[in-house]
């Protein structure tokens, strides 16, 4: 199975509307794992489009007078990147502002172009932006605990679409319209027009269809998936519908390896309105972790949960479970609106009250003993029987979730649980039990809710803190 998710475009900051697409993606791609299958997850970065192109044209502005710009220059290339990643930051929105300036757009294009045909100078500016993005990315996902097993990107596909290319044109699969050439993908009932799917452009460049279908061929070939996920916000619906079928019509794709678009909707802020920094900009994804940690520490300390050398693992660990569980905890098609202080709760349904409770089960047990191989008893009360009805759901819950792409089902399972095991342990008095039998069967009881609760927040992407 290939997960591709997270995708972010090189050379700009991580903004709050990649937190989606990486969290679902690590949720989806882990519980692939779990159920057993053999998943890889990719970043297909976003690396050979217009924007490569744009910052290229930006800088040969600003420096002409390096080698890069030079067509005629034959020697070795500097070593050391003429940008820092603080200077893409602003290069390329700068940039990207310029585009409806006919003459710059122009040069971008142009610029775009001549990467992809391999100018030498190009490709060596590339390769620094590269480096010098990629690292910061690394960095960023770090961070959310979003890990891929695979860091390829758009520009990985290049070198199948020649060969592509000149197959489709070949065998009639691609035909020719207004300079370009296209993939006629309109099918007999469909309910919308499905426009042609664009494979070159009438000036020879490859644009966001090309690269993901070359990246369909890499994939069969290095890896033959069963299916392949695209994890990527709703609005590219019809991209995808566009790329599916061109894929199956022209035999990229076998019909027994399915293809899936996980679009997700929107995260709002708290007034349901887009997020927006005060300056009215782009959030970053780094700005809203750090809010969030901060807004879950002040809690920690007040609250003296932990001491102090522990505080800033506590405080990361709950502020994770808050962000992930927030947005997971909601079905992937529909927009949210993203509620620190709702999010951060340590009642209600939340991932701070799901750690809670896994925090008091092990308390619980640690006064207790050894527990592991203690059997559980018949239910010895309605509460008792409630969680032994709970704990058997984990198996067809994570199998709905994986059929339906749906983590929110795994959120809405440990929510129940979690609550069937605090109705328990307020109504049965589980450590003072004289009946030795009994206790050690209420024990091996919420050693295994503990046990899901954990794994099922494995799946989700967040783990418990010792203590809260
Ligand atoms: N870079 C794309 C974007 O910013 C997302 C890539 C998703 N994956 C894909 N294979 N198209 O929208």
């Amino acid at each position: 199975i290939v997960v591709d998710y997270g995708g972010a475009n090189v050379a700009k900051p991580l903004h709050i509307g990649h937190l989606r697409p990486a969290i679902i993606g690590e949720s989806l791609k882990r519980l692939y794992k779990y159920l057993g299958y053999n998943a890889i997850g990719d970043v297909h970065l976003g690396d050979w489009g217009l924007q490569m192109g744009l910052i290229i044209a930006e800088l040969s502005e600003r420096q002409p007078e390096l080698p890069y710009f030079d067509p005629d220059f034959q020697g070795e290339y500097p070593k050391e990147a003429p940008f820092t990643v603080t200077d893409l930051e602003e290069i390329y929105p700068t940039a990207s502002a310029k585009k409806s300036d006919p003459e710059f757009s122009h040069k971008a294009h142009q610029a775009t172009l001549e990467l992809q045909q391999g100018r030498r100078g190009y490709r060596a500016l590339w390769q620094h932006i590269m480096n010098v993005s990629v690292a910061d990315l690394r960095k960023n996902y770090d961070n959310l605990d979003v890990h891929f097993e695979k860091w390829l990107g758009e520009s990985d596909a290049d070198p199948y679409i020649p060969a592509m290319v000149e197959d489709m044109k070949a065998r009639g699969i691609a035909v020719q319209s207004q300079g370009a050439w296209v993939i006629p993908v309109a099918q007999e009932g469909d309910k919308k027009e499905i426009p042609p799917c664009i494979l070159v452009k009438s000036d020879g460049s490859s644009i966001y269809a090309t690269t993901d279908l070359a990246t369909l061929v890499q994939r069969m070939q290095d890896w033959n998936p069963d299916k392949v996920l695209y994890v990527t916000d709703k609005r590219q619906n019809l991209h995808f519908e566009q790329v599916f079928r061109a894929a199956r019509k022209a035999g990229i794709v076998p019909p027994t390896t399915e293809l899936e678009h996980v679009g997700f909707g929107t995260m709002n802020g708290k007034d349901g309105k887009p997020f927006k920094t005060r300056g009215g900009g782009v959030l970053r994804l780094e700005t809203l972790i750090s809010d969030m940690t901060d807004f879950v520490r002040a809690k920690v300390v007040e609250n003296r949960i932990v001491g102090e050398d522990q505080v800033e693992d506590t405080t990361s660990k709950i502020a994770m479970a808050a962000l992930k569980y927030g947005d997971l905890s909601n079905q992937p098609t529909k927009d949210y609106n993203f509620d620190m202080e709702r999010f951060a709760a340590f009642e209600g349904n939340t991932g701070p009250y799901i750690l809670y409770t896994i925090v008091r089960i092990k308390s619980i047990l640690s006064r207790y003993g050894a527990w592991e191989n203690l059997p559980i008893q018949e239910p010895a009360n309605d509460f008792a029987k409630d969680l032994m009805l709970s704990v058997t759901k984990l198996g067809p819950t994570l199998e709905q979730a994986l059929k339906t792409s749906s983590p929110n089902l795994v959120c809405a399972y440990i929510y129940e649980l979690a609550g069937c095991v605090n109705k328990f342990y307020h109504e049965t008095r589980i450590l003072s039990e004289e009946d030795e039998k009994l206790k050690a069967g209420y024990i091996a009881l919420i050693g295994l809710a503990k046990n899901i609760l954990e794994t099922c927040i494995c799946i989700l992407g967040f783990s418990a803190p010792e203590k809260m």
